[in-house]
Order: structure tokens, then sequence, then C-alpha cells
């Protein structure tokens, strides 16, 4: 088969992914924790095609050129190399879900372009291989592979062969929500890549940023094998705000936060001390991810809804991993 299309869903991070060991290899500095998440989709189709002179993309109707092609075209010369596929490719992908929203459209985009590519070269690769491949596009993409709660391993060895996703509970486990609140229209100002480059080449915060990394991940893990939503709230707002920091004290500042931001951050936390089991975290941009049980969804939302500033909200829920069709 030369053609193969594949489905992948966005993550979020409860224990975040800031830094990495190995910049050519895209290696992670630290573990890091995340759901994947049902709702939204990336759908890709790549198909390898000898008429081709060179690789094309496509996403959501537009053509790739320039550095955007060129980083799809380096990722599919990897998968020319394992496979021995020699032929040029064409990619097209869809996102069931807005790029403005911030929803690491990379993740879900990688994961998709790992899988598809991979099948439609003749590849069967298990989930860790598939993982391994898809780090290379984007060090979150690596989590998009699996469903529902998913930790990514650092690793240790300098290939980088030990460093892919595994999972932690499947979709079924906890029956949490996620609902973003989007606070602004448009790109993020850094773009995540860019602004862990500034964090660990600049920041004065960043070595302890990372050591705190290895406190979180055995707290989170057992917070979710458990079902303890509070343990899980303390450990995902420090992590957040951590990373946050990390980053605010590179030189110069990256501040991804907007004035709505910092209101729902306010909200959320006084929602928590009036009862309503409720947290937040947020990734490199003004938007706030709010998770909830499946029970309070309707009241978070009522709470999002009502903030200055709020543009609108998304529900998701836990996601199965990728799949071929
Ligand atoms: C803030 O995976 O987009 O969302 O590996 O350079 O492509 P690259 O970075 P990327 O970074 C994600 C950062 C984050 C936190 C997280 O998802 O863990």
């Amino acid at each position: 088969m030369s053609k193969a299309t594949a489905l992948a869903h966005p993550n979020i991070a409860l224990v975040k992914y800031w830094g990495k060991r190995d910049v050519a290899l895209n290696l992670p500095a630290a573990p890091s924790l995340s759901l994947t998440l049902a709702g939204m989709e990336t759908r890709t189709t790549v198909e390898f095609d000898a008429s081709f002179d060179s690789d094309h993309a496509q996403i959501n109707g537009a053509v790739l050129r320039g550095p955007k092609l060129a980083r799809l075209s380096d990722f599919l010369e990897r998968v020319r190399q394992m496979s021995g596929e020699d032929r040029f490719a064409r990619i097209v992908s869809e996102n069931t879900f807005p790029t403005a929203a911030g929803l690491a459209s990379s993740a879900s985009g990688f994961a998709a372009l790992a899988t598809a590519a991979t099948q439609a070269a003749g590849l069967e690769l298990g989930s860790e291989e598939l993982s391994v491949l898809a780090r290379l596009g984007s060090g979150s993409a690596a989590r998009s592979i699996l469903g529902g709660f998913v930790e990514m391993r650092a690793g240790e060895r300098v290939d980088g062969q030990d460093s892919f996703a595994v999972q932690v509970a499947d979709a079924n486990h906890w029956d949490l929500r996620c609902i973003v609140a989007i606070t602004a229209e448009g790109e993020k100002s850094v773009g995540s890549t860019d602004g862990m480059m500034d964090t660990m080449l600049t920041s004065t915060f960043y070595d302890a940023w990372i050591a705190g990394v290895y406190d979180d991940m055995p707290v989170a893990r057992q917070a979710i094998l458990e079902r303890d939503f509070m343990a899980l709230a303390t450990v995902a707002e420090r992590s957040c705000l951590r990373m946050h920091a990390s980053a605010i004290a590179a030189d110069p500042g990256i501040l991804y936060w907007n004035p709505t931001t910092v209101r729902l951050i306010h909200r959320i936390r006084r929602a928590r001390k009036d009862g309503l089991p409720v947290f937040f975290t947020i990734d490199a941009g003004p938007h706030v991810k709010v998770f909830c049980e499946a029970s309070d969804r309707s009241a978070v939302e009522a709470i999002l809804k009502s903030t200055e500033g709020v543009l609108g909200t998304l529900s998701t829920r836990p996601g199965a991993g990728v799949s071929i069709g």
C-alpha cells in the first residue's frame, strides 16, 4: 500500500514538557504526563507516488511552503530512510478544531503523520517505535500516539530510542472533562519550540524547573491511578505555574498570559475554595484549560462563560490514541 490515512487527537499536559536534553533528536530534558482528548481530531492522508517530483503538503486546504513544508519533508525523509521507500509524497491533513484555540495541533499533527506515513511506506511499527518517530516531529506528539493518561519517558540513551510515551491508564479509567476557555484570537506570539529554547538558554530558573518535574511525576501518576482529583489539581497547577515561571525568568522574559488568563486563574481558585473540584492548566498561549469531573461540567462552563474576556469554550473528554482509517 502506498497510501494511508490516520486519525489522532491532541493532548494536554498535566505535568509539562518544557526543555530538551538534545535539540537535534528532540529529546525531552524530563518526563511529562498528559491526557489525550476526544472531541477534536486530526485526519492525515499520506500518499507516495512516483509521479511527484517533490513532497507536497496541505493543511486545512492551505498549501504549505518554505520552512513549514521543509519541517514535514524532513520528517518524511526519516520515514523514507527507515522503509526504503524512495518516492516523494503528498500529505493532506485536516483539523476538526480551531488552530487558534492553541490546542497543540503539532501533537495530533505529527502523531497522525507518523502513523499515516509509516503505514503508507509499508512499515508495521509498534506504539513505542511510532512514539519515538512522532517525537522527532514534535515532543508532545509522542504522547498522542496513545489514548487516555500517558507518560512520556525522557530516556537516557544518546540515540533517544528509550524516549517514548507509555499509557498510564486508558480513556475509560476516569471520566474527566477538560474545558478550554479561549481568551484571544489568532496565533500565539512565541511558539513552544522557540519559547522552550529561550528558556533553556537564558532562564535562571530553568534547572530548578527541570529538577522539580522528577518530584511531580510520581505524585501525578498516583493521583491518576487513585482518581484523587484534589491531589491531581495540586500537582497539575504547580507544574503549570512552575513551567511558566521558568519562561517568565528567561531573558527577555516570555509571558504567554493576557488579563483574561489571569482573571480565570483567580476565578478557578476561588471556585475550588468554595467547594467545586476544578483546576486549570495553561500551555504556550493565553488560553486556559480547565479540568473537572463529568458531573461538574455545566457548572464549570457557566463560570468560564461568565468571565469577562472569554471568547468561547470547547469541551473535551479522555480520548483514544492514533488509529488507521
Ligand atoms: C507547553 O511539543 O510543541 O504544550 O517538541 O519543540 O515541538 P516541540 O514542542 P511541543 O511543546 C509542548 C509544550 C507545552 C507543554 C506540553 O505539552 O507538555
